[in-house]
């Protein structure tokens, strides 16, 4: 048996600035808290600031008590608060995406590392105001937008930016199919399998994102945290058998907690061996394989073009040229 995965804390300076989509429950939570620790600025971007601000607080507090217990370790930081700061984003709608992009242009903020973490699981079938598959818009769709529009940023902010892209095993069991992507035939829907697509769009996404970073001054990685026990399942039409599910498989400990859950997550973000790593689906910190559809370049492509149909409201002509690269 090999030892658990892990990843090292480094000390990493105060204007290294990370966003992590979703940062107030589950693995995002984890993530934001133990980089924040390492000394780095944490943007959590989430829909509910109430959530936020309790995440925060909570994260405070924990951070407290693992400095009484004597517990920090060299690359934490000693200090009475977290940089952790909320932005307001709301995933499943494009205006307030594009609301939470303009606020942070508006702020003349570098960005290293973006973690495209928040995510649905398992939802009914609901379509935004903006006329999208709901896991299609908040999984995959509002974060392409923030990628497009923040990438000229990370871009000259210096060196070692990073994008890391939540995807999942479920990615595994998609139906690449972008005629059925909005399921406008009810009979098309497939709760499970549209998490999946979703999550194979992430993998997809970086492939073509990376095909036109010539320079590669961003790395982007993609990446799937194991089966973890989290608020993921909160939607399942049936909560009271999900939860005892969660809690059986916990207690068997087939299922991770939102902690181990993250490792792989910050090992991405901060790792400095990971530094430049490109083109990767991360498990357990390790490189590993993925489906032939999340590899296929021509799915790649048709989903990238898609996309900015999609979008073509919310991408002006320098956003566009600026996504597509030096030779577009
Ligand atoms: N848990 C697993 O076993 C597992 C396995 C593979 C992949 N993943 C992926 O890991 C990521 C994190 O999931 P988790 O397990 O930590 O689940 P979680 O505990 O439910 O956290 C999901 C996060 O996404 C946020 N979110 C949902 N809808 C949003 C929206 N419209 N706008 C902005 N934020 C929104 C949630 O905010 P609210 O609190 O406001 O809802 C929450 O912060 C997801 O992408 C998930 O697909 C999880």
């Amino acid at each position: 048996m090999g030892s658990s995965p892990s990843f090292p804390v480094v000390s990493l300076p105060r204007d290294r600035i990370f966003i992590v989509t979703g940062g107030n429950t589950g693995i995002g939570y984890e993530a934001a808290k133990h980089i924040a620790m390492m000394g780095a600025t944490v943007i959590i971007a989430c829909r509910s600031e109430q959530r936020a601000n309790d995440a925060i607080k909570k994260m405070n507090e924990e951070y407290e008590q693992t400095k009484k217990d004597g517990k920090l370790e060299e690359g934490h930081i000693n200090e009475d608060k977290l940089p952790v700061e909320f932005m307001k984003l709301d995933l499943a709608s494009l205006k307030s995406t594009m609301d939470f992009i303009e606020a942070f242009k508006a702020s003349g903020r570098k960005l290293q590392v973006l973690l495209c973490n928040a995510g649905l699981a398992a939802i009914e079938r609901e379509i935004t105001d903006d006329g999208y598959e709901l896991q299609f818009q908040v999984n995959y769709l509002s974060h392409f937008l923030i990628v497009a529009h923040l990438l000229p940023i990370m871009k000259t902010s210096g060196e070692d930016c990073r994008i890391v892209f939540t995807s999942s095993i479920a990615h595994k069991f998609a139906r690449f199919d972008l005629d059925k992507a909005q399921a406008q035939n009810l009979s098309d829907f497939d709760k499970l399998r549209y998490y999946g697509n979703s999550k194979l769009y992430q993998i997809q996404h970086m492939f073509s994102l990376l095909r036109r970073q010539h320079g590669q001054q961003v790395a982007v990685m993609s990446y799937h945290p194991g089966g973890v026990n989290t608020e993921l399942g909160r939607h399942y039409h049936n909560l009271r058998l999900y939860s005892f599910f969660l809690s059986a498989m916990s207690t068997l400990r087939i299922f991770r907690t939102p902690f181990q859950g993250a490792v792989t997550l910050v090992d991405a973000a901060v790792n400095p061996e990971k530094k430049g790593l490109n083109g990767v689906y991360l498990v357990d910190c390790k490189p590993a394989s993925m489906s032939n559809a999340a590899r296929n370049e021509k799915f790649q492509e048709d989903l990238w073009t898609y996309t900015l149909e999609c979008l073509k409201q919310y991408l002006p002509q320098d956003v566009l040229s600026a996504l597509e690269g030096p030779s577009s």
